[in-house]
């Protein structure tokens, strides 16, 4: 089958590599029909590049149909149309009946200390081929596969896969009152989505990001916009009666703009061999905390910070001052994706499409298209915001 994989910092390739087959008997074959690029891959592209092998088939928001079953499944069969959830999650291990989905103790990669394993993300989470690809092997299909009816398009559907279940579980640790304020930092396919979902809550959205066509669709889904600048917390304040919004959802993670330091340090890290890289990604903390730090100092006092972005590094150096005098609370982590997916589900078979899931791909194209793909949604040009992928043309 051809598959897109990693190639080197960068650099990603379509690869002829071998079918995959079923390994356990709760595993299922599933032919990819849509598979889109996500903001979390483009730290696989730079950051994570240490713990990728030449060679990794990626990506991890795929969708499709069934196409072979292992002996231990009774919930799927050939012919279902599925959407994969980026977690890997067993479904019955203490953390799985608490909804903490991503920590699942069965899949946990404990070797690298991580949480549950996910699809095509790196050594740290498992090495697991990803979804990038013309077919993907599903383990613990006894779970984890959302079975979706035969008749809407796949965009319908395709983002409960990760980023729509990431919004919203964002949203809820965000924890605003009816009626209140929540800021939301980047407005990528994740951002988009945090500001829709607030806007069908009743809250008031403030949407922030420094590329224009990005705050343009946020406004058509009820958003506030502001661009970003070095002052932001201080306008934040004063959109919101020099009090700071209820809470500050940061949906931009460690490739932030605005941290120039850390951006010497990436191009530092890149340099460096894999073994020496990885200490110090995981010592030296290289992190680029811009748009985290803002989310505290605009926060009011006593709000919630919550954080959909992704960060590594261990020794980032966090304002700790303020979020002990200011009483924030810190609310984070990889999204329990079958969690929320239940739920989530009623706002996609909706004619009226509430949460507009219709208005977000700006591009679409075959694997052999991904490597220019990637490189147009990294730098954002073109209008790129968000790109799914078919791999079979
Ligand atoms: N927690 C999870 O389970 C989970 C799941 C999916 C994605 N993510 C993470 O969410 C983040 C966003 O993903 P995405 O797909 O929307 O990616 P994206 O890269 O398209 O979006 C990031 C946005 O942030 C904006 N931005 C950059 N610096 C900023 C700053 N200082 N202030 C305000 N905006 C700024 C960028 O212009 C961009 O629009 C990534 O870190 C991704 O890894 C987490
Ligand atoms: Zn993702
Ligand atoms: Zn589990």
């Amino acid at each position: 089958m051809k598959a897109l994989t990693w190639q080197g910092k960068r650099s990603v390739s379509v690869k002829d590599v071998p079918d995959p087959v079923i390994q356990e008997r709760t595993d299922a074959i599933v032919r990819i029909t849509s598979t889109a690029i996500c903001g979390s891959d483009l730290h696989l592209y730079e950051v994570l590049g240490p713990y990728m092998h030449k060679g990794d088939v990626i990506g991890h928001e795929p969708m499709g149909i069934v196409e072979e079953v292992g002996h231990g499944i009774t919930n799927l069969r050939t012919g279902d149309r599925v959407v994969i959830p980026f977690n890997i999650s067993c479904g019955h291990c203490y953390m799985c009946r608490q909804g903490l989905q991503s920590q699942c103790e069965t899949t946990q990669v404990r070797g690298k200390g991580s949480g549950a394993a996910l699809f095509g993300y790196s050594e740290l989470y498992g090495s697991v081929p990803g979804g990038q690809a013309q077919y993907l092997r599903v383990p613990h299909a006894d779970y984890g596969p959302v079975k979706i009816g035969q008749e809407l398009p796949d965009e319908r559907y395709l983002f409960l896969s990760d980023i729509l279940p990431t919004a919203w579980q964002g949203v809820e640790y965000a924890d605003v009152a009816p009626g209140g304020t929540l800021a939301v930092l980047g407005l990528g396919p994740v951002g988009q989505f945090a500001v829709r979902i607030g806007a069908v809550r009743g809250l008031r959205i403030l949407g922030v990001d420094p590329v224009p066509e990005r705050r343009e669709m946020a406004a058509r889904h009820g958003a506030e916009t502001v661009d970003y600048s070095d002052t932001l917390a201080a306008e934040l304040r004063e959109l919101t009666d020099g009090r700071g919004p209820d809470a500050v959802l940061d949906a931009v993670g460690m490739e932030a703009h605005g941290s120039p330091a850390a951006g010497f340090a990436h191009q530092a890290l890149g340099l460096l061999p894999d073994k020496l890289a990885q200490k110090a990604m995981e010592t030296a903390g290289v992190d680029r905390l811009a748009a985290l730090h803002t989310a505290i100092d605009a926060v009011r006092r006593g709000g919630t910070v919550s954080l959909s972005g992704v960060y590594g590094g261990q020794a980032s150096p966090m304002p700790l001052l303020s979020m002990f005098d200011k009483q924030i609370q810190l609310r984070m982590g990889q999204c329990n994706v079958r969690r929320w997916t239940d739920e989530l589900l009623p706002f996609l078979e909706d004619d009226a499409d509430p949460l507009g899931v219709m208005d977000l791909v700006t591009h679409r194209g075959t694997l052999d298209e991904a490597p220019a793909l990637y490189e147009k949604f990294q730098k954002k040009e073109d209008g790129c915001i968000k790109v799914v992928l078919r791999p079979w043309g």
